[in-house]
């Protein structure tokens, strides 16, 4: 079996050990969401519903009260000892809970999914509370399809569908997106598609938008093919939404289960990793059509059992935010992302500005101190000589040589370390001549 350890997380040990910027892995430096931290923060202190409502309304005064302490004590006690009055001697929500998801986070999900697309899953028997899109994605590998079964993935695409496909024995059909630069976008090869698709052995077909790593949002033209596809060859849709929130520029993430006849047919995987700045918590969920839930349940208990218990509870007070603050979040990384395209292709990197989600996959062939190099080698010399972490492109492809002329930069990381990496990227490489600095 061909599963190793990431490469993508090998770059993060490789940053932390030359000391470099890490713009590698996909998770910010900034602080997390507070409404989730601090309903985490209720749910292990209160350990009831009940107490837990109590923590959250708790004043300074309270917990002095509950010491036998005076206002003048306040100054110099800790918070650790101050939050010791807010415990509950009865616990529960530092235990296991459904394996499934707490039903308030279903209905939280439930309710989070039909404010933004117009569609209410069923919490009791269309959502399942998972580890993260990763443990959603393997847990939707392992229930839904057979050993031997085909599934087609788009490449360049994030290292854990092909991974995940080997330990479940599938069989990938790997379809490559090619970049455009003069349309500014990644091409979905059609005919490729529909090829792949139309394999007898084919049962699924994985669907990331906006995707990891070229930044491509799939229109209604797209991804209306692609459900026409699975209608005609009837195959599942298991789609990773995690950067639903992270699109520029006027495009749209649309909700494939809307689109006809596919909400029968289309799985849909999502975490609050990326839109809750929390890609540690590893809380997500999984939509299934009423007839795979079942499956898709048991494998997810006899593999994890559950996600962590007070996390839910933090997960709730995160989808329960107005539609405002999930529409606003692409404005904080479009800042970054215009920097970070700025940075590179002054030191001669030639890309195409991301539709959505927050890498930038450039090309170094036209930087003159990389231009010989392997993605690797380039992706060494970076993170050693430079100063700076990135992931060779290849890591994303499995079938198509076209990764060997990228590099994945995460541009998710606080303007401050862009700005730091940006430096170090001009510092080591030089600006290269004539390249051209606006975002277009
Ligand atoms: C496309 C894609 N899917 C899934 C994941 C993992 O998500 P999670 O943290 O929810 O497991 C990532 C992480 O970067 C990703 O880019």
């Amino acid at each position: 079996m061909d599963v190793n350890e990431t490469l993508i997380r090998r770059m993060t040990r490789l940053a932390i050990e030359h000391g470099a910027v890490n713009l590698s892995q996909g998770f910010t430096d900034e602080a997390p969401v507070y409404d989730l931290v601090w309903s985490g923060i209720a749910a292990m202190l209160g350990g009831t519903e009940a107490r837990r409502r109590e923590v959250d309304a708790m004043t300074l005064g309270d917990l002095l009260t509950a010491r036998g302490a005076t206002h003048a004590d306040a100054v110099d006690l800790t918070l650790k000892e101050l939050l010791a009055g807010a415990r509950n001697p009865r616990d529960q929500f530092n235990q296991y809970s459904f394996p499934f998801g707490l039903p308030e986070l279903r209905r939280a999900i439930a309710d989070y999914t039909e404010r933004l697309y117009g569609r209410r899953p069923d919490p009791e028997d269309e959502i399942t509370v998972v580890l993260g899109a990763s443990e959603g994605m393997a847990a939707s590998f392992c229930a839904l399809l057979e050993p031997g079964d085909g599934v087609v993935l788009i490449e360049p695409c994030h290292e854990l569908y092909p991974s995940q496909a080997a330990i479940f024995g599938l069989a990938p059909r790997f379809v490559t997106l090619r970049e455009d630069p003069e349309a500014g976008t990644w091409r979905l090869d059609r005919d490729a598609v529909r090829a792949a698709a139309a394999d007898p052995s084919v049962r699924a077909i994985v669907v990331n938008t906006p995707q990891n790593p070229t930044g491509k949002v799939l229109g209604v033209d797209e991804l209306s093919f692609i459900a026409q596809l699975c209608r005609e060859h009837d195959l599942l849709a298991i789609t990773d939404e995690i950067y639903e929130h992270i699109v520029f520029d006027g495009h749209r993430h649309l909700f494939l289960p809307g689109f006809e006849g596919m909400a029968e047919r289309t799985v849909v995987v999502n975490s609050i990793s990326k839109t809750g700045r929390a890609t540690g918590w590893r809380i997500g969920w999984v939509l299934t059509p009423p007839a795979y839930t079942d499956r898709l349940r048991a494998v997810h208990d006899n593999l994890v059992v559950q996600a962590p218990t007070p996390l839910q509870k933090g997960a709730v007070a995160l989808l329960d935010q107005e539609r405002s603050f999930f529409d606003g979040i692409a404005d904080g990384y479009r800042q970054k992302r215009d920097l970070l395209v700025a940075g590179v292709r002054e030191v001669g990197f030639t890309v195409t500005p991301p539709e959505g989600a927050y890498y930038l996959f450039a090309n170094y062939r036209s930087v003159p101190a990389l231009a010989d190099m392997t993605p690797t080698e380039a992706a060494m010399h970076l993170v050693e000589k430079v100063g700076v972490a990135t992931v060779p492109g290849d890591n994303f492809y499995a079938a198509a040589d076209d990764g060997d002329r990228y590099l994945r930069f995460a541009f998710c990381r606080s303007m401050e370390t862009l700005e730091k990496g940006v430096e170090r990227l001009r510092a080591g490489l030089g600006a290269a001549p004539g390249a051209a600095n606006p975002v277009d």
